[in-house]
């Protein structure tokens, strides 16, 4: 059984364009050395951009400091709605992440941001975690739901299991990783599942409750395909996003979204 994102989609792209035909926005994307993948991701942001009447720039940098120094150019530059910072990068994120103004940080990422998360004041959420619990809630009611979330990564992992256990979702949050000892027992007693691993068909069937929801974040490439951390069958018992469109297509979305939401605060 699939779970269709197709109706949140519509309802995010409405929101996007309520803004956009009535105001100039711009989102620039800044890159480091970006790879094959990369540029393929951004080439797919600047059409969905175009599309919902954004304005589109990539700047292409060849080092830390330049990437830093573009940045802070950027931060300054009013006709700048929004950065997004493309990763890959060959060191922590978190190195260039402080740089970028709260105000423009379209991705959530900013440690001014993620903490407001935290205090449940964010102005914008980290797009994957926020694609995951849109998902969830236009599927279910979350409300004291058991969820199991595999992977606690700062842009997926960690704030989904933050908003998941928040007094705005309710849901009882387990957060798993490479340590958890039992997770077969614990992904089988959970209500919904947040497949955040980042390894091909990670969850069998064998591993999850009857009628459950698994929402499938993972993007992997396997000989030349991309698939999810949940494997095919697991739709014949239980309710799953596909890979690729799902969290993925909503993630894009929301990016756009968070970005006509800090150009009305910058405004
Ligand atoms: N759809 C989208 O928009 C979107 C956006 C971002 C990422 N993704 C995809 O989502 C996946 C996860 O991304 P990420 O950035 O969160 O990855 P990440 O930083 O590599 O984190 C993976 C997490 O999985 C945990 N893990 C690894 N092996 C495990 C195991 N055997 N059992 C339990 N937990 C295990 C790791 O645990 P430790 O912490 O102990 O190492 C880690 O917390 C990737 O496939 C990525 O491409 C999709």
């Amino acid at each position: 059984m699939i779970i269709s994102v197709d109706e949140l989609a519509k309802s995010i792209k409405n929101n996007i364009l309520k803004i956009t035909k009535e105001n100039k926005i711009k989102l620039v994307s800044v890159a480091l050395e970006p790879d094959k993948a990369t540029l393929a991701y951004l080439k797919s942001q600047k059409k969905l951009s175009k599309s919902l009447n954004v304005d589109f720039e990539l700047i292409k940098t060849k080092s830390k400091d330049e990437l830093i120094r573009t940045i802070k150019m950027l931060n300054e530059d009013k006709n700048v709605n929004g950065i997004f910072l493309a990763q890959p990068l060959p060191f922590d994120p978190y190195e260039i992440s402080v740089y970028i103004d709260y105000k423009k940080d379209v991705e959530g990422i900013t440690p001014f941001n993620l903490g407001n998360l935290i205090y449940e004041k964010s102005l914008v959420k980290p797009c994957t975690a926020d694609s995951v619990v849109r998902i969830l809630q236009n599927s279910t009611n979350v409300d004291g739901k058991t969820v199991s979330v595999i992977g606690r990564s700062i842009i997926v992992g960690k704030p989904v299991s933050i908003m998941l256990a928040g007094k705005e979702n309710n849901a009882t949050v387990t957060i798993c990783h490479s340590h958890t000892k039992n997770l077969k027992e614990i992904i089988l007693n959970s209500d919904i599942v947040v497949a955040a691993v980042g390894h091909p068909n990670f969850i069998k069937k064998d591993m999850v409750k009857k009628n459950s929801i698994i929402i499938d974040v993972g993007i992997n490439v396997v000989k030349g395909e991309i698939v999810g951390d949940v494997e095919k069958s697991v739709q014949e018992i239980a309710y799953v996003t596909e890979v690729p469109g799902g969290v993925g297509e909503i993630t894009s979305l929301i990016l756009l979204e968070n970005l006509t939401k800090l150009y009305t605060i910058q405004n």
